[in-house]
């Protein structure tokens, strides 16, 4: 399997122009693909947003030109001219598929391809699909240029081979790729963020909270530690001096305890409308592109400063820096 310079995106959402601004940052030709023509327009504005927030991370990264920027709606054509394909279309099995299934019989054999899919296992959509062994799951997180995580997930018929050139690609883009050892359905971070969102819409349906009382439960307290540690790291801390054996004892009971549901509470109209006004409310006025700006710059900071301690997010930063400016070194390789 060849080196990848030219990368194909199906989808030109949320999820496939991030990945194109980060491909085109690190060097990359990308030819995106979207069945709607007039996505072209978000494309650009979102890459030319994103271009300006990847700049500001990689200030003082010695980064190669910028890559060149395609739009097409020929899946086929897509598929035929690109060394790696990352597929972004809307999480619909039957849709995924059949957008893997045209990608899969045009694409050369020895071309990896990605879903970004949230939650289906490689497995069910590899099956039935010409050279099944170079099909995986590389799962990013919202924005994709900024968040360095990519779940690498394997099906039942991907090969090591499929995974290695995976797994260079997405590091050779400043990436941390956590390979997720066996396939379940919403891989891991989805898994621990959806027990979360069952939650919090129980909390909003039980007139518990608003929206913007739960996102302060997050946002002043565990979600300004977790983006230095995990939640197992922090437990074991809040142990004390007894560390996490300690801790154990001491939370392990409330297992027991009524704390938490967990299955989710019926999506009803006055459910939706509750998210959908609280947030609006929290919004103050400000459009998405404006908070997209703000969490943007506060991911940006929020990376250089874990960058200067070497911990969290900030690692795979360093990284990226070291093997830029030593893109001879081993672990280009
Ligand atoms: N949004 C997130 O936070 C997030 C995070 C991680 C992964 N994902 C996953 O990424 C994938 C894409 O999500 P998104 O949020 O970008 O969706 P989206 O709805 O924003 O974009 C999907 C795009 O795919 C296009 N499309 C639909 N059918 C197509 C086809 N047959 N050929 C080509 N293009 C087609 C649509 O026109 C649309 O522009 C999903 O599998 C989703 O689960 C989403």
């Amino acid at each position: 399997m060849k080196g990848v310079q030219t990368v194909g995106v199906v989808g030109a959402g949320v999820i496939g122009a991030g990945w194109a601004a980060r491909a085109l940052h690190c060097g990359l030709d990308v030819i995106v693909t979207d069945i709607n023509s007039g996505m072209e327009a978000w494309l650009n504005e979102t890459v030319d947003n994103a271009s300006k927030m990847l700049a500001k991370l990689t200030e003082g990264i010695p980064m190669p030109v910028r890559g060149s920027l395609e739009f097409t709606t020929d899946l086929a054509a897509m598929a035929r001219c690109t060394d790696f394909i990352q597929e972004c279309v809307p999480e619909n099995i039957e849709l995924k598929r059949s957008v893997l299934g045209t990608i899969s019989s045009r694409a050369a054999s020895d071309v990896v391809i990605a879903s970004s899919t949230s939650g289906f296992m490689p497995t069910d959509l590899q099956t039935g699909l010409d050279h099944p062994e170079r099909i995986l799951v590389g799962h990013p997180f919202n924005p994709v240029y900024l968040c360095p995580l990519v779940e690498l997930v394997g099906g039942r018929q991907t090969c090591n081979v499929a995974r290695g050139i995976a797994r260079k690609f997405y590091e050779g883009m400043g990436m941390h790729v956590l390979a997720v050892r066996r396939e379940v359905p919403g891989h891991i971070g989805d898994r621990l963020q959806e027990a979360m969102w069952r939650e919090i819409l129980h909390a909003l349906n039980d007139d518990i909270a608003t929206t913007s009382e739960l996102d302060e439960s997050i946002v002043y307290g565990p979600g300004l530690r977790w983006a230095a540690m995990g939640m197992n790291q922090l437990y074991m801390i809040s142990g004390g001096s007894g560390g996490a054996r300690h801790f154990m004892k001491q939370f392990g009971p409330a297992l027991d305890f009524p704390w938490c549901h967990m299955k989710a509470p019926e999506l009803t109209d006055e459910l939706i409308d509750r998210f959908v006004e609280g947030t609006a409310e929290q919004a103050g006025g400000r459009s998405i592109r404006e908070l997209e700006t703000i969490r943007d710059e506060c991911l940006v900071a929020l990376q250089r400063v874990l960058a200067s301690h070497d911990i969290g997010a900030g690692q795979a930063l360093n990284r990226f820096r070291e093997r830029m400016a030593n893109p001879n070194s081993k672990q280009q390789a």
